[in-house]
């Protein structure tokens, strides 16, 4: 990415020269002769660093210094000084410079230092992700699974890895949006810059739009300084907004408005700043469905809808259950520091027959408290109901058929066999009575009233 630079000094041949030098690096370069030229242009761009004089005809620099840094705290400045007395150089760093370059100084030194600010501005927002970074060092971006459902998404994913598409992801809660949306970043060519993330659905609506596009200061009660949105963090990288669906109408025309031109504009200021960001939207919501209604403007929905991906549901999957529980069986095994668990057959014959309505999440959790409480190595069934588990408890279907085999099975009622067939649906659709009523062909009263007489309200 190209950086923008502004160099403000007086004289003209310091102008020229830095000018040059920067410019044959790549850099965008502007130019500001006085005090009042340098506030003009700070009103017109946003700056990634500035070069400023100490000595201007109309103002001294140590006052422009502070004029810039009352409005904004971020911008990296490297004071120029000939008056190089190190007195004012110790001023203008309490005041908030990065960095000073004594006058004469060589093209190199200018590239040294200019480099140096630049790559540590770049850090210190990098910083503040440091935690999604120690995730991904941990290995947390791996995508478990080699079943049919998955190697199509994968497939997918490949293709739009070199691309930087607009991604739409849909699927159930805890099937694993937000980890494919950052495996789709670290796949990307993004991959070196930032990967930041949005909830849209804990964001307290007035101050969405400020950490989506950032504010100035004194834009609202509250705004001390300004600050950068997740558009300008993202910068470079990817911006994952996450349960999209949950957005205002009018963030979202905001929102269209920044997706479609990538340029936004920080609350309380009327200038736009470009910016450079892949984004990924992911809802477990029917957005169409939301559109019908009304509730999420069609021309975003198509903007954000431009590569569809859908994470498929964990019982729709099953053969992906026993890698996924032995991952995070080593996983937490570490964790916890009880290394070399193991599940005993039936027990994972157990995790596969359930119908995981929580999907990954769930699973995840439950090997987790599997984790913590196991009491020996080998985890069993029991292990498996003290977690919570609730699949034996509540014969299925598949328990009957097998049961059938047995000469016991064969002095079953039918109302033996009809209550093992209804827990059997109901554990299919989850515990959804409707659905599980619809199959059976009664209605949910008469449902109720059996699963009532049975105690299995
Ligand atoms: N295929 C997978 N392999 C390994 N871990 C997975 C997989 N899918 C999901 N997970 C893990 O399951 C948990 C839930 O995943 P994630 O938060 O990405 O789901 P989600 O679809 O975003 O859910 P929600 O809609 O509730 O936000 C995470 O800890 C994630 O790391
Ligand atoms: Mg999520």
């Amino acid at each position: 990415m190209k950086e923008r630079i502004l160099i403000a000094d007086d004289d003209p041949g310091i102008r020229d020269g830095c000018a040059q030098v920067l410019q044959r690096g790549g850099s965008i370069v502007s130019e500001a002769s006085t005090g009042s030229e340098t506030m003009a242009l700070l009103e017109r761009y946003e700056f990634d660093l500035i070069l400023l004089d100490l000595k201007f005809p109309d103002a001294n620099g140590l006052d422009l210094l502070r004029s810039i840094r009352e409005r904004d705290q971020e911008v990296p400045i490297v004071m120029i000084t000939a008056y190089g007395t190190i007195q004012n150089a110790v001023e203008a760093m309490r005041l908030g410079a990065n960095d000073f370059l004594p006058k004469p100084f060589e093209p190199d030194e200018l590239r040294l230092v200019v480099g140096r600010t630049i790559r540590a501005r770049r850090l210190a927002i990098e910083n503040i992700y440091l935690k999604e970074e120690l995730r991904r060092k941990e290995g947390e971006i791996q995508i478990i699974g080699q079943s049919e459902p998955l190697l199509y998404l994968f497939e997918q994913v490949k293709r739009l890895a070199q691309t930087d598409s607009t991604v739409l992801i849909t699927g159930e809660s805890g099937t694993g949006k937000g980890l494919l949306a950052r495996y789709i970043h670290e796949t990307s060519g993004r991959s070196a810059h930032p990967f930041i993330s949005v909830d849209c659905s804990t964001l307290v609506p007035s101050l969405f739009e400020s950490e989506l596009f950032g504010h100035v200061k004194g834009a609202f009660t509250g705004a001390e300084s300004n600050k950068l949105g997740k558009f300008e963090l993202a910068s470079g990288g990817t911006l994952f907004l996450d349960e999209i669906a949950n957005i205002s109408l009018e963030l979202q025309a905001k929102l269209l408005k920044a997706v479609e031109e990538k340029e936004i504009s920080r609350v309380g200021s009327h200038r736009l700043t470009q910016v450079d960001v892949r984004i990924i939207a992911a809802t477990n919501q029917d957005l169409k469905q939301a559109v019908k209604k009304g509730a999420f403007r069609e021309d975003l929905y198509f903007r954000l809808n431009v590569v569809a991906l859908k994470t498929p549901p964990l019982r729709e999957r099953k053969d992906d259950i026993p890698l996924l529980a032995r991952h995070f069986l080593k996983r937490y095994g570490q964790k916890y520091q009880r290394q070399g668990l193991g599940i005993t057959p039936k027990a994972m014959e157990m995790l596969c027959r359930y119908h995981w309505p929580g999907n990954v999440r769930e699973l995840e959790n439950t090997i987790e408290r599997l984790v913590i409480f196991a009491k020996d190595l080998s985890l069993d069934v029991e292990d498996l109901e003290t977690a919570g588990l609730q699949v034996e408890r509540t014969p299925n279907l598949h328990r009957a058929d097998e049961r059938r085999t047995e000469d016991s099975t064969w002095s079953m009622s039918l109302e033996d066999v009809e209550r093992e067939h209804i827990v059997a649906v109901l554990n299919h659709t989850g515990g959804n009575r409707s659905e599980a009523a619809r199959i059976l062909g009664i209605d949910r009263k008469t449902l109720r009233l059996k699963l009532k007489r049975w105690g299995l309200e």
